[in-house]
């Protein structure tokens, strides 16, 4: 039977936290086929559609992001947690499903009326996507949409990005 992207994607019980269960993508990274496809369908919603810069948000979200904007060469622009890049910065705080969090972004990294794609291993609660949208927004950028490979839909992430006005689309549950 052909294999789709979720039979690549192993469940971990327990990390990093007791009553978390981590969806590991490293298993669908390391498969050239499962990978290959993946990105393929992170890019299919978007078909013909302008896009100027793909924002990949740290760690896994550099991983797929980059291979999104090679496929559609355009750049790529890496959002990270507190501390990690070296320019100047403007930051948005967040809660995770497991702790708190900040995200940067470099102030010049976007230009306003840019349309970018913001791509993402997993959406959960959203927080995360949220924070990376905001500083889109806050330097003038368009939010084309938010591509996952993974939606948990019972921890809300979605409908808190589709209340901001978001197209959200995701490769499996
Ligand atoms: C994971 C995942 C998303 C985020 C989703 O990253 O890769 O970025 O959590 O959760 P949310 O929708 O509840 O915000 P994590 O925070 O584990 O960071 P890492 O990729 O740097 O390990
Ligand atoms: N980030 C937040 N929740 C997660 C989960 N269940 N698996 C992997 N990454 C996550």
């Amino acid at each position: 039977m052909t294999r789709t992207v979720k039979d690549y994607i192993r469940t971990i019980a327990d990390f990093p936290h007791e009553g978390i269960m981590f969806r590991d993508v490293t298993t669908l990274f390391a498969d050239a086929r499962g990978f290959r496809m993946a990105i393929d369908q992170l890019l299919h919603p978007y078909a013909g559609e302008p896009i100027d810069r793909v924002v990949g948000l740290e760690a896994r979200g550099f991983i797929l992001g980059g291979a999104v904007a090679h496929q559609l060469s355009t750049g790529f622009v890496p959002i990270r947690k507190k501390g990690k890049l070296p320019g100047p910065v403007i930051s948005e705080a967040y809660a995770l499903e497991y702790g708190e969090a900040v995200m940067e972004i470099h102030d010049d990294a976007l230009r306003a009326g840019e349309r970018v794609l913001i791509v993402d291993d997993l959406l959960a609660t959203g927080g995360t996507a949220e924070a990376g949208i905001k500083l889109c927004h806050r330097l003038g950028a368009t939010v084309i949409g938010c591509a996952f490979v993974i939606d948990l839909p019972e921890l809300g992430g979605r409908k808190r990005l589709e209340a901001m006005g978001m197209e959200v689309h995701a490769l499996c549950a």
